[in-house]
């Protein structure tokens, strides 16, 4: 039987954040099956070029495919995000009009047999995004000291029962499979209390220990700002609460010009606010996009826009210009004609 496809979430109201505009640069940064790439590229038409990444080789052959229509204006790289600054300078694809990040899994890879993503289905504890990587799930499970294992399982989990279940799996030791490790958490963790599994938060920690996943997100944060143009758009889709926090804050952070401790009587961080937030409150998927897609119910949009001095915008114009020989009048980078000839400049090699 066919795995079900992965249906993209929040992919209007994403196009709509990234304020896409014909002839225009974005990033999409996981690109999973394509999805959103493909309505950025459709807005993005005639002249868009699109940068698309993903960690997981099987998720770019995936969208390689979904895109094909599209293949002179997309740059398809077997890419962690967490490089994004150098693969942005290596392939001179800077500044850009927008970026999206939209985090965590796609139905491709919780529904494979082989990934050990989902403890609904029996699989080796794999959980690597990237297979070229060491770290497995079940290194973690097999050889963590206990004390370490409920820690990780209580802050990147969030699970109160955290310190039961890690007992549970030392003692279980050596657990093979998803499946045996669902069971090893339902033992420790007592009957199902409320709608979730016990062993849903538990795999959420294994999966983000495995990939490093917050400590990724908050450094392509930064490096994101940077690679925005004049007025570009950052806009980050997060499915549960610890990648929506650090998403929240770092964007109120950035858009804020003093970031000194409350009390403190005169400025002294320095810090100036270099990103504006479009929506105040955060996007939903409307009743109708969970009744159709229950995997969209937990996802969260924050969108952003980077302020830029006047300085740097002249000089990101003159770059552009002096580059592509042509002459621009103030936001003249943004302008499709003139990002049309640019084109050229920008050509993939
Ligand atoms: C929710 S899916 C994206 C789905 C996509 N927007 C679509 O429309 O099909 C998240 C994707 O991000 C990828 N991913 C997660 N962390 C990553 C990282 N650090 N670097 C690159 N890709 C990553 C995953 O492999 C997965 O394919």
């Amino acid at each position: 039987m066919l795995a079900p496809a992965h249906i993209p979430v929040l992919v209007e109201e994403a196009v709509k954040a990234l304020a896409v505009q014909p002839g225009g640069r974005y990033i999409d940064c996981t690109l999973g099956a394509g999805g959103h790439a493909a309505a950025i590229l459709e807005h993005s038409s005639p002249g868009g070029q699109l940068l698309g990444i993903d960690a997981d080789p099987e998720a770019l052959k995936v969208a390689r495919q979904r895109l094909r229509p599209y293949s002179d204006s997309v740059l398809l790289l077997n890419e962690n995000f967490a490089n994004l600054k150098a693969i942005c300078y290596k392939h001179d694809f800077l500044p850009v009009h927008g970026i999206l990040l939209d985090l965590g899994l796609s139905s491709l890879q919780l529904n494979s047999d082989t990934r050990g993503f989902s403890f609904q289905r029996s699989a080796p504890l794999d959980m690597r995004l990237n297979f070229n990587q060491e770290l497995t799930a079940a290194y973690i499970v097999n050889s963590y000291p206990e004390t370490e294992l409920a820690h990780l399982i209580k802050t990147y989990g969030e699970e109160g029962r955290s310190r039961q279940i890690a007992r549970h799996i030392v003692r279980e030791r050596p657990i093979k499979t998803t499946l045996e490790l669902a069971r090893t958490i339902e033992q420790a963790a007592g009957p199902r209390r409320g709608k979730i599994h016990p062993a849903t938060k538990t795999f959420q920690a294994l999966r983000i220990a495995v990939n490093q996943e917050l400590e990724h997100l908050e450094s392509t944060l930064r490096q994101a700002i940077d690679l925005l143009g004049y007025e570009g758009r950052l806009v980050v889709i997060s499915y549960h609460s610890l990648e929506d926090r650090i998403v929240k804050q770092f964007m109120k952070q950035e858009s804020k010009d003093c970031i000194c401790p409350p009390n403190t009587p005169t400025c002294v961080c320095g810090h100036t606010a270099s990103l504006r937030l479009i929506n105040k409150r955060v996007i939903t998927p409307s009743l109708l996009e969970v009744q159709s897609n229950p995997r969209s119910r937990s996802a969260r949009l924050r969108a952003t826009e980077r302020i830029i001095s006047q300085e740097e915008h002249y000089n990101i114009v003159e770059r552009l210009c002096s580059t592509a020989e042509i002459k621009s009048n103030g936001n003249g980078w943004r302008k499709p004609a003139q990002l049309r000839k640019l084109r050229q400049v920008f050509a993939f090699a």
